[in-house]
C-alpha cells in the first residue's frame, strides 16, 4: 500500500538536517538551530552545510571572499532580466535566470565534488542578485553593483533597497536566513535529490528546487501570509475571516505541518523577532494580527503556525513586498539544497520509486473507429 504523499517513508540517509517533529527539535548537522541561529552567521551555516565542520577564521574569510567574487551576473542574464516582463512572478524569473546561469559556467555540467562546490558557491552568491535586480527593474529603478565591504544578509538588503541596512535589519535578516537553510527532504530538496541522481547536474537539480518551492504548500506560504493578512487588514476582522476560510474548507497559510506535530521552533523565534520588530518600529499591527490568526486557528482546528507564518510579518516590517518572500527562502535555501546535491553524488543511487498501480487490468483494445467514449 502505498504512503499519500510519502508521508512518514525514509527515502534516503543523510548527516546534514534531522527534524524531530513531536520535541519541537531542529539540527544542522548535531547542532541545534537556536545555539545557530543565536551565534552564528548565514555565511558560517553555509560552510558547515557543505563541508561538515564550522570553518575556522581563516575558511570562513575564504568562503567569504569567493561568495563576494561571484556575486556579479553574467552581462546576458542580467540583460534578460532587463527584457522579461516587468508583471512576471519573481520564482518564475528566479527559475528561469538560474537555469541560465548553467550556459555561462565553465563548470556547468561537473558533477565532480570540486565543480559541485565551485557551483554551489556561486549560486549561493548571484541568487540574491537575480533577486534584488528583477525588483528593481520590475520598480523602474537601476540595479545596484553588489558592494563587497558588505556581509550576504547587507548586501542583498542594499542591492533591493539601495541603502546599507541598520545593524538590527541586517542581523534579523541574517538569522531569517539561518533559520531556513535546510530542513531534512522537504519537497525542493527531495526534488533536487531526485533530479541530480540521475547524474544531471547541479544547475538541473536547482532549477527543479525552485518549481518545487514555488507552491503555496510549500515555500509559496510566505506570501500567502501575507496577502491574507493583508486582505484581512484590521484585527477585528481576524477571526471571522479565518472561522470564515476554514468553513470553506480553505487552507490557512502558515498553518499545519508535514513533520511538526508541535511547535516549529523556527516560528518560535520568528514570533520574537516579529515581535521586537514591531515594538521597535511602534507598529505592531502584523504581530497582534498574526497572534490573534494563531490563537483562532488553535482553537478551531489545533494547529501550529509554521516557519512562513511570522516570517511573512518579519519580512513585510524590512521593508520587503509579499512576492519576494519565496524568493528569499530560495536565497536561503539554496545553502541546503546544494548540501543536499553534494551529498547525493557522494553517494549517488539513482532515485526510482515504484507505484501502486490501481488502474484496470486486461483491457480490451478497440479500435478508434468502434470507440463511443
Ligand atoms: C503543510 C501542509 C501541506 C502539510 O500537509 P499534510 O501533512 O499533507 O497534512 P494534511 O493535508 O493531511 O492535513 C491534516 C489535517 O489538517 C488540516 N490542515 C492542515 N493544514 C491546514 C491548514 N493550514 N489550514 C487548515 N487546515 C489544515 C487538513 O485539512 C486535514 O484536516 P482533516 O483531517 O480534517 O481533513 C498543510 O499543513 C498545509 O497545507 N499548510 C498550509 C500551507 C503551508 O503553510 N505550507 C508551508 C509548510 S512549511
Amino acid at each position: 500500500m502505498a504512503e499519500k504523499g510519502l508521508e512518514g517513508i525514509i527515502a534516503a540517509t543523510s548527516s546534514i538536517c534531522s527534524v524531530d517533529g513531536l520535541e519541537g527539535k531542529l539540527t544542522y548537522r548535531g547542532i541545534d538551530i537556536r545555539i545557530l541561529a543565536e551565534k552564528s552567521t548565514f555565511e558560517e551555516v553555509v560552510y558547515f552545510l557543505w563541508h561538515g565542520q564550522m570553518p575556522t577564521r581563516a575558511q570562513l574569510d575564504e568562503l567569504s571572499s569567493q561568495l563576494k567574487a561571484c556575486r556579479e551576473l553574467p552581462a546576458p542574464v542580467l540583460a534578460a532580466l532587463r527584457a522579461w516582463p516587468k508583471t512576471a512572478n519573481p520564482m518564475d524569473v528566479l527559475r528561469t535566470a538560474v537555469s541560465m546561469l548553467s550556459l555561462y559556467d565553465k563548470d556547468g555540467a561537473d558533477t565532480s565534488r570540486e565543480a559541485s562546490t565551485r557551483i554551489a558557491a556561486r549560486l549561493t552568491a548571484q541568487i540574491p542578485t537575480i533577486v534584488a535586480a528583477f525588483h528593481r527593474l520590475r520598480s523602474g529603478l537601476e540595479p545596484l553593483a553588489p558592494d563587497p565591504s558588505l556581509r550576504h544578509a547587507a548586501n542583498f538588503l542594499y542591492m533591493l533597497t539601495g541603502e546599507k541596512p541598520s545593524p538590527t535589519a541586517e542581523r534579523v535578516f541574517d538569522i531569517c536566513l539561518i533559520l531556513h537553510a535546510d530542513h531534512e527532504l522537504n519537497a525542493s530538496t527531495f526534488a533536487a535529490r531526485v533530479t541530480v541522481a540521475t547524474l544531471s547536474d547541479m544547475y538541473s537539480g536547482i532549477v527543479a528546487a525552485i518549481g518545487t518551492l514555488k507552491g503555496p504548500l510549500h515555500g509559496g506560504a510566505n506570501t500567502a501570509v501575507m496577502n491574507m493578512l493583508l486582505k484581512i487588514g484590521d484585527l477585528n476582522k481576524v477571526e471571522g475571516a479565518i472561522k470564515e476560510m476554514l468553513a470553506n474548507k480553505q487552507r490557512i497559510p502558515g498553518f499545519g505541518h508535514r513533520v511538526y506535530k508541535t511547535w516549529d521552533p523556527r516560528a518560535m523565534w520568528l514570533r520574537q523577532i516579529a515581535e521586537e520588530l514591531g515594538k521597535s518600529t511602534g507598529n505592531m499591527k502584523w504581530y497582534t494580527m498574526s497572534r490573534k490568526a494563531e490563537e483562532v486557528v488553535w482553537q478551531e482546528k489545533q494547529l501550529y503556525p509554521n516557519l512562513d507564518f511570522y516570517s511573512a510579518s518579519v519580512y513585510y516590517k524590512l521593508g520587503i513586498p509579499p512576492d519576494l518572500f519565496t524568493p528569499i527562502f530560495a536565497i536561503s535555501r539554496i545553502s541546503g539544497w546544494t548540501a543536499h546535491i553534494l551529498e547525493q553524488l557522494a553517494d549517488n543511487r539513482l532515485i526510482r520509486p515504484r507505484a501502486d498501480y490501481v488502474g484496470p487490468i486486461d483491457q480490451p483494445y478497440v479500435p478508434i473507429e468502434q470507440r463511443t467514449n
